[in-house]
């Protein structure tokens, strides 16, 4: 999601929606069913495939589930997924682009099942893939999982951006500034903004029943992204690439529930060989 800075100071914390049960149920529903699309997907994107197979066996995935896909006609998009290849940031649009070896390659879904929003993405590595970028995916996974971690009630949203920026500038990657987390639940995009990064302490204290998207985009290079002409497809300007992976979680009265977690254990597809 786009940051407005001049809007994103002003959201007041009465704007955030404290979830009961239902959504709860909900939105675990919704999850699954994303992670398992995510999941079908990993033998698929291989040397030879185009990004927009991958669009057409997602949509397929998810309306032979009787799940709606929430990127159809949203704001004027028409696919199903994003993929988002080597320097595409997010937003890519699926298409005739065929996927080579070395390739690393976001795939983001987002369904909607009996009204909950399930919203997740991971890499997925195409054959050998440089050292460096298997190291960013890795670093990117590693410093989303620090910002899930650090989310418990009384911890703010300053602690989890910390967390993930701390882990991902220790490697020298950066954080993308652009692009931001959200809200989700019966509504796509929500408040709060979850910055990638940010001051332990600072920011919007968590609450249990609070539902959003933590999503950190990590350049190898400079944080500095641009739109291309197409309205949607987000890039590095200095053409390095960049990682991203995404989980839909909950604020439980004790800690954190992650909805979108893989039910094959295939969190980190860019691992798995082939
Ligand atoms: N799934 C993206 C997110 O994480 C949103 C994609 S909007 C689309 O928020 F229209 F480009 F699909
Ligand atoms: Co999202
Ligand atoms: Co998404």
């Amino acid at each position: 999601m786009f940051v407005d800075a001049a809007t994103n100071a002003a959201r007041p914390t009465a704007q955030i929606k404290l979830h009961g049960p239902e959504a709860f149920a909900g939105m675990r529903a919704a999850g699954r069913l994303a992670a398992e699309c995510l999941d079908m997907l990993v033998p698929e994107t291989k040397d030879g495939v185009t990004t927009e197979r991958l669009d057409t066996l997602a949509r397929e995935f998810v309306m032979d589930r009787g799940a709606l896909p929430a990127c159809v006609f949203y704001k004027g998009y028409r696919h199903t997924v994003c993929t988002s290849l080597n320097h595409v940031v997010c937003h890519g649009i699926p298409g005739p682009r065929v996927l080579r070896d070395g390739d690393i390659l976001n795939i983001d879904v987002t369904v909607i099942v009996d009204g909950w929003h399930g919203d997740t993405s991971r890499m997925y590595a195409v054959g050998d893939v440089k050292k460096r970028d298997m190291r960013l995916m890795d670093v990117t996974y590693a410093a989303m999982m620090k910002g899930i971690e650090a989310i418990r009630p009384g911890a703010t949203l300053g602690d989890v951006g910390a967390a993930i920026q701390k882990h991902a500038e220790a490697d020298r990657f950066s954080i993308v500034r652009d692009f931001c987390g959200h809200g989700l639940g019966q509504v796509f995009h929500d408040p709060p903004n979850i910055l990638h990064y940010g001051r332990p302490g600072e920011g919007v204290a968590l609450r249990p029943g609070m539902i959003f998207t933590v999503e950190p985009m990590v350049n190898a290079g400079g944080t500095s992204v641009k739109v291309l002409n197409d309205g949607w497809t987000a890039v590095t300007k200095d053409k390095q690439p960049s990682a991203q992976f995404e989980h839909a979680v909950g604020v439980t009265e004790t800690g954190v529930e992650i909805f979108t977690a893989s039910p094959k254990g295939l969190h980190q597809p860019h691992q798995t060989p082939g």
